[in-house]
């Protein structure tokens, strides 16, 4: 019986042995391979750090909104038939849940039971209104709803309460209010007749038929021109290839541009069609070598005061899984339409006006304009990258949603983009000087899930991400977990973030940080023995201040965890390194056999960008009156599974 045991334990140890070492070998071809790349984001936060509120809340395509400025923690999202407000500052209130009573289905005596699924949600510009839009299949429906009255009566919107054409959930769209009226302009994306912009209101434009299959991403909304009658909405959009040539691309990224005073061609021509509509390709990729982007897949805009500087900040994927970000301005864009010639069109394009003119009748509009913006629409230049640089960043990631937030400290401006992961992870980069460094990677989920939309809040720094089952409240102006000391809090990069006095701080004017390099040269000099620096500088490895007493030949593991993975990380012993590549937060170090040379101190050193920090400790001794015996097989069974199970991750 005892020798049964025993040599099921000596399989243990050798199999734990074998496995160790290949988690080793394993966790270092893994880092090394991605130890100079940029896109492996520094600091990990998941569970553990407290940095995410979450709710259950099923999940539905149409985006989240915060609707009320006034109570910054709340969130507002709409469900098939309900909106949920969620107060993420008293979770333990249950959401506030609102069926929304369409008027258009109870004035009606006659009327059939309406069954409108939402699928479009905006805020209004007065107060407290929301507008929205349901379809049931056939018609749709957009109405006002006053959100500070109780009953949840949702008023027909003027010219939009019988649409006779259903819209579908997860379309780019944008409200745009003025004098007295309001505007929809909506995409629908597939390959029926209806494919394109759509606008809604006091005037109805729709597409031409083209018979393309596209799909869009996203809508821009470019205002504030020296001429208010050439203010454009752009609509970002994949459209699939015709060109069956083997090295073709599947996809093509296009811009559209429509003009905001386009109301269709006169009786004849392109009636309610718009008549300004042009498209242009994108281009995102390196111009010297031939890699290149091809798929669109999101687009966020960042909003300057003078409307040339907005940019559009433009996710992309190619057919080998790689992603890329590339940056357009609105100028650049509006340069291709203003001045590029038309494709399959040569000279001779009529100049009184340029087709794509945005004109105060465009039911007036001569027919030769009419017919090449029907005809020929594309242009023959393409919309290039930012200052004709290549990507802003390039990742092997699978990245589906991104989000910008342009943040503003005492010597610049930069950008924070969010970039949600396909497993439900979200990356925190922050482009400086156009170059891209990833501050952090946040796991808010412990599972795999698939994140249908995303929503930044600038002012209060929270990140809602929604999936089918929850809603998720990420804290992305957390400073705290960078480190207890200014170096750390420096190296992390986080413009959101500074160093005053005792502690890493969100951003205020007193507060240290350098955004551009991560120079901690700029930190205050702390006395190297000092009460500050002792205390800062060792973690204890939690276990007895006496240190570890060890049997002779026994086997024995040191942990200890990491935070940054852009250091490096030694241990440290009689005048010994080994070098450890941390996995899963945490890096280990083997004790093979427990003799008098494996005695005296070892210490687990990081070094990151000239900085260097004693992170732990450990002492270990012989216990020459307990010679020879085993340890307990239980510790070996969980230290086993532990790490499979890191290896299974
Ligand atoms: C990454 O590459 C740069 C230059 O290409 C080099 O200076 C740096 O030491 C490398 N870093 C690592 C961690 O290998
Ligand atoms: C409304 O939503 C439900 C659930 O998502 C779906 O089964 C149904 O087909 C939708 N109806 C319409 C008209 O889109
Ligand atoms: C919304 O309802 C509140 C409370 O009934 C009312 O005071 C407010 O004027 C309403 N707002 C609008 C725009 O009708
Ligand atoms: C930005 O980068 C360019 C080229 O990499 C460099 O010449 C320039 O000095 C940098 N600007 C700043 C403010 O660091
Ligand atoms: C950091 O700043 C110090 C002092 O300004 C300078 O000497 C050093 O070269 C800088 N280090 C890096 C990596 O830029
Ligand atoms: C240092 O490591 C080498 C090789 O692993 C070993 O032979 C040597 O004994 C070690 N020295 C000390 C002082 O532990």
């Amino acid at each position: 019986m005892t020798k049964v045991m025993i040599s099921d334990l000596a399989t243990y140890r050798r199999m734990l042995h074998l496995l160790l070492n290949i988690h080793f070998l394993l966790s270092c071809l893994v880092n090394l391979s991605e130890a100079n790349s940029t896109h492996l984001p520094r600091i990990t936060f998941t569970d553990r750090e407290k940095a995410f509120k979450r709710l259950r809340l099923p999940g539905h395509g149409t985006p989240i909104q915060i609707l009320q400025e006034g109570q910054p923690d709340t969130v507002t999202a709409a469900g098939q038939r309900h909106l949920h407000s969620v107060d993420f500052q008293n979770l333990h209130k249950s959401p506030v849940e609102r069926k929304v009573l369409w008027e258009v289905c109870t004035s009606d005596a006659t009327s059939r039971a309406c069954h409108y699924n939402i699928t479009v949600l905006h805020k209004r510009n007065k107060a407290n209104q929301l507008f929205l839009c349901g379809t049931d299949g056939k018609e749709t429906s957009c109405c006002n709803m006053n959100i500070s009255e109780p009953s949840s009566l949702c008023t027909p919107s003027e010219h939009m309460a019988n649409i006779k054409t259903s819209m579908k959930e997860g379309e780019p769209s944008v409200l745009i209010e003025s004098a007295g009226h309001a505007d929809l302009y909506i995409t629908h994306s597939g390959a029926q007749d209806s494919v394109g912009i759509h606008k809604f209101g006091e005037k109805r434009v729709r597409p031409a038929n083209h018979g393309k299959e596209q799909q869009y991403v996203g809508l821009v909304l470019s205002r504030g021109r020296e001429d208010p009658l050439q203010d454009k909405v752009y609509a970002f959009y994949k459209e699939k290839n015709t060109d069956l040539a083997i090295d073709s691309d599947m996809w093509l990224p296009f811009v559209a541009q429509v003009c905001m005073a386009d109301h269709g061609g006169p009786k004849n021509y392109l009636q309610f069609v718009w008549t300004s509509q042009l498209n242009a390709r994108l281009f995102c990729g390196d111009p010297d070598s031939r890699q290149h982007y091809s798929e669109l897949v999101d687009v966020a805009a960042l909003h300057a005061d003078q409307w040339q500087d907005t940019r559009v900040y433009a996710l992309f994927r190619n057919e080998w899984g790689m992603s890329a970000v590339c940056i357009y301005t609105i100028e650049d864009i509006d340069n291709i339409f203003t001045q590029s010639t038309f494709k399959g069109y040569g000279t001779g394009i009529p100049n009184d006006p340029r087709p794509g003119t945005c004109v105060v009748d465009s039911t007036k509009l001569p027919s030769d304009v009419l017919r090449i913006v029907h005809k020929n629409s594309e242009m023959e230049g393409r919309v290039l990258p930012l200052k004709n640089s290549g990507p802003l960043l390039v990742s092997h990631h699978h990245y589906t949603h991104i989000c910008t937030d342009s943040f503003q400290n005492k010597r610049n401006q930069h950008t924070m983009l969010f970039l949600s992961l396909e497993n439900g992870r979200v990356h925190k980069v922050v482009e400086t000087n156009t170059t891209a460094f990833f501050i952090a990677e946040y796991r808010p989920f412990s599972h795999r899930a698939h994140i249908l939309n995303m929503i930044l809040h600038p002012s209060t720094r929270k990140l809602y991400v929604r999936t089918s089952s929850e809603l998720v409240q990420l804290d992305v102006g957390s400073c705290a977990h960078y480190g207890d000391n200014c170096e750390e809090c420096i190296l992390a990069r986080d413009p959101y973030c500074g160093w005053k006095d005792t502690h890493c701080t969100p951003h205020t004017p007193g507060t240290l940080q350098d955004v551009e390099k991560g120079n901690h040269t700029l930190c205050p000099k702390m006395p190297k023995n000092g009460k500050v620096s002792r205390h800062s500088s060792v973690r204890s490895g939690g276990e007895a201040a006496g240190g570890i007493t060890l049997p002779l030949q026994s086997r024995y593991f040191l942990r200890c965890l990491v935070s940054s993975h852009h250091a490096e990380y030694t241990w440290h012993h009689n005048g010994n390194a080994t070098a450890c590549c941390p996995t899963e937060q945490q890096c280990l170090l083997l004790i093979d056999s427990m003799g008098p040379e494996q005695e005296g101190t070892y210490s687990f050193v990081m070094v990151e960008m000239g900085y260097t920090r004693t992170l732990a400790e450990y002492q270990l001794q012989l216990d020459s009156s307990a010679a020879g015996q085993a340890s307990s097989p239980l510790a070996w069974v969980c230290l086993m599974a532990a790490v499979i199970m890191s290896l299974c991750c």
